[in-house]
């Protein structure tokens, strides 16, 4: 049931392509506009929002963070992310003009589920993104989008993130569509880039093999430290989680911008740091920022392993070891900078005789507080 694979990890990261597709497939109508009829929210009511409250734990909250970029941008809601086991804990503010999103692949999770009950209970809707169908987070919530990933077996999330990304695009996407926000021509053309995305991302996995390769140079390292902004800074975290759950190894990710508030202290002779960088074209003032932090570093010594857009040559002399990835709009970055450190963390934990899909420790569904 592995399809030829060793561990059903490699099998869920190489069905990602299918997975994004499947999870877009009848929610772009050929006109290219989003039709999202499962979320039994009337436009009208989207059109009160007057914020979005998104609330996850582990992968899924990376999701939310990326989330956060996408929805401020295209609709102008203001929109919080909070960890699910913080959330309600804390009296949040929350009316019938909130929208919370709750995003979780397996539906059970106890955190997510008790902050979702805490939010109906304030008055507000209830959004779940969700993979596992009729499971209790979807139940209990006003309306569902189904991601589409099929089940995921191995307890380190993959595929079900990529398509948690997918399906927070199309909810902000469809709320700008919805809002009419002045980035109308932009929400076109993202739908449309989004409608190819699953290509890259099936690009990105035919060029995996240095990756597997520098990953098991790495395998006798005690640090691995990840670095991104914008975008990238969420994509950073996820991708240190990946390796802590993994490869059992110290990793963390940081916002490159706040390198010189304390963490430039950690970079020691030969410590691997991977930054991923913003695409050149966009907001170019991060790109060309994030350039210089990996400068820093390296000039401290790091060993730098850069992801980076095709064509970005700017990078090159300040890159140990490059990982190229397909050029795509900024905010869609994190579909194809993500697959990468999946491999990357995958094969650190072969290499280091660790059980990929079973790690120590860990469940694949966490359904007590
Ligand atoms: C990490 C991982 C966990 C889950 C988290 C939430 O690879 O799998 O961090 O993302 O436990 O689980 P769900 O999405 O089922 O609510």
């Amino acid at each position: 049931e592995k399809g030829g694979y060793d561990y059903f990890m490699l099998k869920e990261i190489a069905e990602q392509p299918r997975a994004v597709a499947d999870t877009l497939l009848g929610r772009i109508d050929p006109s290219g506009s989003l039709t999202l009829d499962e979320v039994r929210i009337s436009p009208s009511e989207l059109r009160e929002i007057d914020k979005v409250v998104i609330v996850a734990c582990g992968t899924a909250f990376h999701a939310g963070l990326i989330a956060k970029y996408a929805i401020e941008h295209w609709t102008r809601i203001p929109c919080e992310v909070e960890l699910a086991s913080e959330f309600r804990y804390r009296d949040p503010i929350l009316d019938g003009r909130s929208l919370v999103i709750a995003i979780s692949q397996s539906g059970e999770t106890m955190d997510t589920l008790m902050a979702l009950r805490h939010a109906r209970e304030q008055g507000s809707k209830v959004l779940a993104i969700c993979n596992t169908n009729g499971s209790t987070i979807p139940r209990e919530s006003d309306a569902v989008l189904y991601t589409h990933a099929g089940p995921e077996v191995a307890v380190a999330s993959t595929k079900a993130f990529l398509t948690q990304l997918v399906a927070c695009y199309l909810v902000a996407l469809y709320l700008g569509q919805v809002r009419g926000t002045k980035w109308g021509d932009e929400i076109q053309a993202v739908i449309k880039d989004l409608s190819r995305i699953s290509e890259e991302v099936e690009r990105v996995l035919e060029t995996m093999e240095p990756v597997r390769a520098l990953a098991r140079t790495l395998a006798s390292k005690n640090t691995v430290l990840f670095l991104g902004r914008h975008v990238g800074y969420p994509v950073a975290l996820e991708g240190a989680l990946k390796l802590k759950e993994l490869a059992y190894m110290h990793a963390e990710g940081f916002a490159a911008g706040e390198l010189k508030h304390g963490p430039i202290a950690l970079i020691e002779e030969d410590l691997p740091v991977v930054v991923v960088v913003p695409s050149p074209r966009g907001r170019s003032v991060l790109h060309d920022k994030i350039v210089s932090n990996i400068q820093e570093i390296r000039a401290r010594g790091a060993r730098t392993i850069v992801i980076a857009e095709e064509g970005d040559e700017t990078v090159v002399p300040y890159a140990d070891h490059l990982i190229r990835i397909p050029a795509t709009p900024t905010l869609l970055q994190p579909l194809v900078a993500t697959v990468p450190l999946q491999v990357f963390a995958c094969e650190l934990a072969t290499a280091r005789g660790n059980e990929v899909d079973q790690p120590r420790n860990l469940a694949k569904s966490v359904t007590v507080e």
